[in-house]
């Protein structure tokens, strides 16, 4: 349903952009002091030259996305800031308020401000600008999912997906001293490697097989929280998830293990090793325990 109405959306929005009128800012259209905002941000750009970076969106955004980035170009590269999205805090600061990505924490921490950079998708903040300024870095937004704005995709599909997996503890009885369900420190780290994930999606975005079926496929990053709490000692619902995720193949099976997941976590977790222990696990019914034991003594 939320994807008709964003389908609809955009086909209004690239209608407005083909006709001339509104060639140039379609998302300006009927106010008069964004208008005025961006008539003056053509004027300023007119006088530009080529700059460093080129941030792009839609396709009939990406000329207006191109411009405004090159505005500031130089003057990101000559104060010298560290990182792609203490850049793009600075085009939006001082250049172009309404250009829209999401950020929060600036330290890898919230995953929101994922975007692809220079192909490969990654969080802004703990991307280094590229030091070598002789040719552009290239910023899109994550691949193949919709795009709102700008840099801003739809998650919506991504947070369900995350949610049907029941991503919190289960369990049968009422922890044994009443208060608290304790683990070992050997427990606890079984889920060093997979606790760590920060919901950015870079995985999900880069995943040829969710790409073709978002859908049916679950994701790399859902897949990975899946394993998270099947790993779970504290946990008494290892195999009854299992069980969810495969009753319906396509949701773990479309996994084709290419590994683009893996190469591109900013955090360096690792879904896909995540997914194959767990269609071992489904296609041999090696108990999940003895499962971690061989596969740490087999890499
Ligand atoms: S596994 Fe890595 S890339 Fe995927 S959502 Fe988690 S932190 Fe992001
Ligand atoms: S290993 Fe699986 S989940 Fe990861 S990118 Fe490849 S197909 Fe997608
Ligand atoms: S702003 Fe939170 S991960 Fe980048």
């Amino acid at each position: 349903m939320s994807r008709n109405l964003i389908k609809e959306g955009m086909k209004k929005v690239v209608g407005r952009w083909r006709k001339k009128e509104y060639s140039r800012f379609p998302i300006l259209e009927g106010h008069p002091i964004a208008k005025q905002h961006g008539e003056q941000v053509v004027k300023s750009v007119g006088n530009l030259k080529r700059g460093y970076y080129t941030v792009g969106g839609l396709p009939s955004a990406h000329k207006v996305l191109t411009q405004r980035a090159e505005a500031v170009a130089e003057v990101v590269a000559a104060a010298g800031y560290p990182g792609v999205l203490d850049a793009l805090q600075k085009i939006k600061g001082e250049v172009d308020s309404s250009l829209t990505y999401r950020r929060s924490c600036r330290e890898g921490i919230c995953g929101s401000c994922a975007m692809n950079i220079n192909g490969v998708n990654t969080v802004a903040c703990l991307k280094p600008i590229d030091t070598d300024t002789s040719r552009p870095m290239t910023i899109t937004p994550l691949p193949h999912l919709f795009v709102i704005k700008d840099l801003v995709v739809d998650l919506s599909d991504f947070y369900q997906q995350y949610k049907s997996i029941e991503p919190w503890l289960k369990t049968r009885n009422p922890p044994p001293d009443g208060k608290e369900y304790r683990q070992t420190p050997e427990e606890r780290k079984k889920l060093d490697g997979l606790y760590e994930c920060i919901l950015c999606a870079c995985c999900s975005a880069s995943c040829p097989s969710y790409w073709w079926n978002p859908e049916e496929f679950l994701g790399p990053a859902a897949l990975i929280n899946t394993y998270r709490w099947i790993s779970d000692s504290r946990d008494d619902f290892a195999d009854e998830r299992l069980q969810a995720i495969t009753e319906d193949e396509r949701r773990l099976y479309r996994c084709r293990a290419i590994g683009n997941c893996t190469a591109c976590c900013p955090k360096s977790l690792r879904p896909s090793e995540a997914i194959r222990k767990m269609k071992t696990k489904h296609l041999t019914g090696i108990p999940v325990e003895t499962l971690s034991n061989n596969m740490k003594t087999s890499h």
